[in-house]
């Protein structure tokens, strides 16, 4: 029977199961423009309010990865292996682990993405180091993870179309927050990029897609059942974004803090999910059989420097300025850099990290419009984390701004979404579950 749209449409409607078929050939559709914005956009919202079964969003995964180019990366020794963050802010895992778990011998041919909303983009991060290209051809791209273990590059134009058309939609007809939707969104585009072991940072928390645990959990679980249905290692850790998960938020400040952590001149909660998240993918990759072997090869990395040592080579061999490894003041700096005191006394109590997220966007860091352009080296390096105890008049944060106006701007944001209260408060867990695709560990 020839297959039409809008029997599809009806069935998601009545909340039936689609079939494989019918997914594929709404997948293509959206991909190739042939079928209407409309009618995706009606399918779109039977599916956010009836949902989909395990296999219809496994279906429609493999049919929007398969919409476009699937990455082979079998030419690299050994198995290629990611990592892929929900977003977050002063979030920069990436930088640290990528180089990290190169030096303990897992391949890492990653694909990143530019800041989205609120969120900090590893591409963003690493433009602004001089001269550093992050688009490479594929041949290249390939060639240099084989030659020195780790490449990071923007993802390839063809990469899940049939993603680029769904989620274009999605964000104009409030169907963004769909939990099959955001799964196979994320999925099809690990999927095409070819790493065959795949650990996710799904957040949890005021900064993060999905707010509650719980939601957070059945996202991991989701996208673990969608990868190891699709034959890849999957594991993913639920970490909290209920505040930075770094002190610095900003491109420069975040490339900034990265290096000193490889320096071993900075520790914290983004040192302690870099390593869980890399020992993960020392799992995957093959190289050690238990997270307290790995996380014990990725400190020697560390200690040994060998960590630094790669990501320098990284820079070097992707045409970037690699003394920055060494004088982090060749990163771009600001004009204003100022304090940011507390209005009151007692202990920092929670933060909306989705509005310090915006508000480095705001003063520059991140993009309104596709062609704005960022300001690298503008945000903020918070002192306090939750949990904290602060007096009024002591800094809470430092800015870095590119006039007085955004200094005053940031200054009012981060007064009003960093909540003091008179009451003792404890500091946030970090890693609150691990998911793997039929067994949930919480922390
Ligand atoms: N990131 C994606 O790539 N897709 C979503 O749906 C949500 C976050
Ligand atoms: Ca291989």
């Amino acid at each position: 029977m020839k297959l039409n749209i809008i029997s599809i449409i009806e069935k998601k409607k009545l909340g039936q199961a689609l079939t494989a078929e019918e997914i594929t050939f709404f997948a293509n559709g959206a991909a190739k423009h042939t079928i209407k914005d409309y009618q995706i956009a009606a399918l779109l919202m039977a599916i956010r309010l009836n949902g989909m079964t395990r296999e219809e969003t496994v279906n429609l995964t493999l049919a929007m990865a398969n919409s476009g180019e699937m990455v082979d990366l079998s030419p690299i020794p050994g198995i290629p292996t990611d990592k892929h963050s929900t977003g977050g802010v002063g979030d920069t895992t990436t930088l640290i682990l990528a180089p990290l778990v190169a030096a303990c011998g897992v391949p890492v041919a990653k694909m990143s993405g530019r800041g989205l909303g609120h969120t900090g983009g590893t591409l963003d991060k690493l433009e602004s180091i001089a001269g550093f290209r992050i688009n490479l051809s594929m041949a290249d791209f390939i060639s240099q993870v084989k030659r020195i273990g780790v490449a990071v590059i923007g993802q390839s134009e063809n990469l899940a179309p049939a993603d680029k058309a769904l989620y274009a939609l999605r964000d104009v007809t409030s169907t963004v927050d769909s939990l099959p939707l955001i799964a196979s969104s994320i999925m099809s585009k690990k999927l095409a990029s070819g790493a065959q072991g795949i650990v996710l940072d799904v957040k949890t928390g005021s900064g993060a897609i999905m707010r509650s645990l719980e939601d957070s959990i059945g996202l991991a679980q989701a996208m673990v059942r969608i990868g190891t249905d699709a034959g890849r290692r999957m594991v993913a850790l639920v970490t909290d974004m209920g505040e930075p998960l770094g002190s610095h938020v900003g491109n420069a400040l975040e490339v900034k803090e990265a290096i000193d952590v490889l320096h071993g001149r900075v520790t914290g909660p983004l040192l302690h999910v870099s390593l869980a998240l890399g020992s993960y993918m020392l799992l995957a990759g093959g190289v050690a059989q238990t997270p307290e072997q790995a996380e014990a090869m990725l400190r020697d990395a560390l200690t040994s420097g060998r960590g630094l040592a790669k990501l320098r080579e990284m820079i070097v061999e992707q045409g970037g300025d690699a003394r920055v490894c060494d004088d982090v003041t060749l990163l771009p700096q600001a004009a204003f850099i100022g304090e940011i005191t507390a209005l009151s006394t007692g202990y920092i109590h929670s933060m909306d990290t989705t509005a310090l997220g915006n508000a480095a966007q705001h003063i520059g860091a991140g993009r309104r419009e596709k062609t704005d352009r960022i300001d690298y080296s503008v945000g903020f390096v918070l002192h306090k984390r939750i949990g904290d105890y602060v007096q009024e008049g002591e800094a809470l944060a430092t800015f870095h701004c590119k006039n007085e106006s955004d200094a005053s701007d940031v200054t009012q944001i981060l007064r009003e979404a960093i909540h003091i209260s008179p009451e003792q408060t404890q500091p946030l867990k970090l890693i609150h579950a691990i998911v793997e695709a039929e067994h949930i560990v919480r922390l």
